[in-house]
Formats: structure tokens, sequence, C-alpha cells
């Protein structure tokens, strides 16, 4: 079994950090969150993974992945057009050849590994296995009907009648029969070939597409307030507390983890929160929720529930939440007592 893993895309909702970054390494606890996907499939006997690219943003998905040994997987660079999931699966068809695999989106993460549905797959020897997830909003998602057997009947794009809240996340298994589903399907509206047309070609076909409903957490992080939740949901789940680097005249409560060469003076840090490398917060409140990304620079500021990239200098500013900060950023005060929302890309400057 090889692993197909999507990052490419196009990452419009999540510009302007996607001007200058592929959204599936935006930072969620101080890791690209593509990073969580291929230690997931690092835990499984995989070894074989493609990873789709485009255009715009390959290398730097190339400059994270490199050949990757960190995760001791054999990584296959393929550059896609954005035209759709099934679009990407067509792409990879070379590299694929006859082998069943597992799908995966570069920037969605769920906290259950991979092993129990590729174990399902084999077992029952299936065509298609479609992980789903109960959603609030139906209405918002592909959502799928099962009969009693947990065989999926069929599938609607963003449902105007009810068919119930079982959502398709992006984890998907597929033996070599969706390829010949992807080749009888046309592109949809909006130019895309759509993998859930495929499953539904797969179904008319005979197929057998099976479906597991997740019990864990879910996240896609394709908007800003995804990222901001997705960033709290990880720091709950996998931070300890670690402090490596140096705590001067501070506070440090709950899960915290200062990485080694960052300064915290004068401040109070209220975790779950990770503070990276060499990053220095002084005079200063990390509420909980919040990731410092290496070598930033926190001084007379109040933060919480945030994510700040690599190399941000936070000055004077009274309240910052919520916000989303790229790379290289620089954000002052001019004037005081309010609190700011901000989602700013990289190579910034905001005087607030
Ligand atoms: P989406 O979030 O559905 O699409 P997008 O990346 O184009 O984003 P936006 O809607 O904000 O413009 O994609 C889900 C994942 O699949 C994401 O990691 C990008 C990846 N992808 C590809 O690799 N190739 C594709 O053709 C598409 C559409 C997505």
């Amino acid at each position: 079994m090889k692993a197909l893993v999507l990052s490419g895309g196009k990452g419009t909702r999540l510009r302007p950090l996607t001007f200058t970054c592929a959204k599936q390494l935006i930072p969620v606890a101080n890791k690209p969150i593509l990073g969580y996907v291929l230690d997931q499939i690092a835990a499984t006997p995989i070894k074989k993974v493609g990873l789709i690219t485009a255009h715009e943003t390959g290398h730097f998905v190339e400059e994270f992945v490199t050949d990757g040994s960190k995760w001791n997987l054999d990584i296959c660079y393929i550059p896609q057009k954005p035209l759709g999931l099934a679009h990407a699966v067509k792409t990879a068809r070379p590299f694929l050849g006859q082998d069943s695999f597992v799908m995966c989106l570069g920037d969605n993460v769920t906290g259950q590994g991979l092993e129990r549905f590729i174990k399902k797959f084999r077992t029952e020897h299936l065509d298609a296995l479609i992980i789903l997830k109960e959603v609030n909003t139906p209405s918002s998602f592909g959502i799928a009907q099962l009969d009693d057997h947990g065989n999926i009947i069929r599938l609607v794009e963003k449902p105007k009648t009810d068919m119930g809240n079982l959502a398709i996340i992006g984890t998907y298994l597929f033996s070599n029969r969706v390829h010949d589903a992807i080749e009888r399907i046309k592109p949809s509206w909006r130019g895309e070939l759509e993998i859930t047309d495929a499953i539904q070609e797969m179904i008319n076909m005979g197929c057998v597409v099976k479906a597991e409903v997740l019990d864990s957490w879910w996240l896609d992080t394709g908007k800003k307030d995804d990222i901001l939740s997705a960033n709290a949901q990880i720091l709950d789940a996998y931070v300890q507390a670690d402090v490596r680097g140096q705590v001067v005249n501070s506070t440090v409560t709950g899960r915290v983890r200062v990485e080694e060469g960052a300064q915290i003076i004068n401040s109070v840090v209220r975790g779950p929160c990770v503070i990276g490398r060499k990053v220095l917060v002084e005079n200063s409140f990390i509420g909980p929720y919040t990731s410092i990304g290496d070598d930033s620079k926190i001084c007379n500021s109040s933060l919480e529930y945030c994510v700040v990239q690599q190399n941000v200098t936070v000055h004077d500013v009274e309240r910052l939440e919520e916000s989303l900060i790229g790379k290289n950023t620089t954000v002052t005060r001019s004037s005081r007592g309010r609190v700011i929302k901000l989602n700013v890309g990289d190579y910034s400057e905001l005087a607030v």
C-alpha cells in the first residue's frame, strides 16, 4: 500500500498567508500541519508517499519535507495544477501504479491514527473506505448516506435537504478501481474533477465502498479561525510542561513548552502554550492556547489564543487576541487600551 498526500491547491481562503507559504506549512503548536499528517503515515507500515504539490508553493513543501528521511518515508513529489482532488489522483497514477493507497489532505489533522482504517480496508477487501465525521452544519460539507451494513449508498456535496450529518473529512483508502471511476467522471461546475463524483461512480460501478466514522477530533485548517482552533486542539492534546529555556523573575503555569534558547523575563505565561527557540518574552503576558514561533520577540504586550509564526516582533500591544500573524512581521502600538484582532501575512509591519 502507498500513501498520497495532497499538498497542492490554491489556498485562496488563507490569503494573504498563502501568497508566501503553502497552507499545509502553516504551523500549529509550532509545527507545520503537514508534519502531523506525515507523522501519522510514518506510524503505519507504509513507506512510499506521493506528495502532490502546486507550482506556486511546491518549493516550500520540498524545503520542509526534503527526501522524507526525517519520517523514514520515501517521498515522490508530484506537481499538479489545482484541478480537483480526483485530478490529483489522476496525476499521481504513474506513481500509484496498481497499488491500493491511503489518501490524506495535507491541511487536515485528526486525533486518530490510520492503522485501524488500513486494517479494515485490507481484511474486508474493500475498494474504498471513506472516513466520516458527524458535523453540526451538514449543508457545508460533502455528506454520505449509509445503509445498515456501513456501505455508502449516496454522496451529496453540500445537501439542501436532510441527508444526515456524516461528512467526508479528507481521509480515503482506495483500491486501483478508483482510476476507472475517475476516467468516467467529468469536471464539476467549478471545473474540478471531484473525488465525491469519483466515489459515487465507484458505487455505481458496483464497487464495495464502506465508511468508518472517526471517533476523535478532526480539524480542517482551511481558514484563519480553523488554524486558531487547530492550534488550541493540538496544544491541548500534545503539549506537556517542558521548560528548556531560561525563566527569570516570571511565572510559568500549566502545560508550557519553552524551547531551548528562549528567555522569559518579568512575565507571566499560562499554558497550554509553546514558546519557540530563541524567543524573548519580556514584561508580557502570554495566555492559554498561544504558540510563539522561533526567534520572535514579545515585549510589554499581552497575547492570548494566538498563532505567531517565526521572527515576529510584538511591542507595547496592550491586548492581542485570536490573531494569526505571519513570519517576519512587526506589530507595535500607536494608541492605548483596545483589543485588536489580526490576520496578517508574512513580512508585514503594523502600528496599531
Ligand atoms: P481545498 O482546501 O479544498 O482547496 P484549495 O487548497 O484550493 O483551497 P481554497 O478553497 O482555500 O482555495 O483542498 C484540500 C486539500 O487538497 C489542500 O491541502 C490542498 C489540496 N489540493 C490539491 O493538492 N490539489 C487540488 O487540485 C486541490 C483542489 C486541493
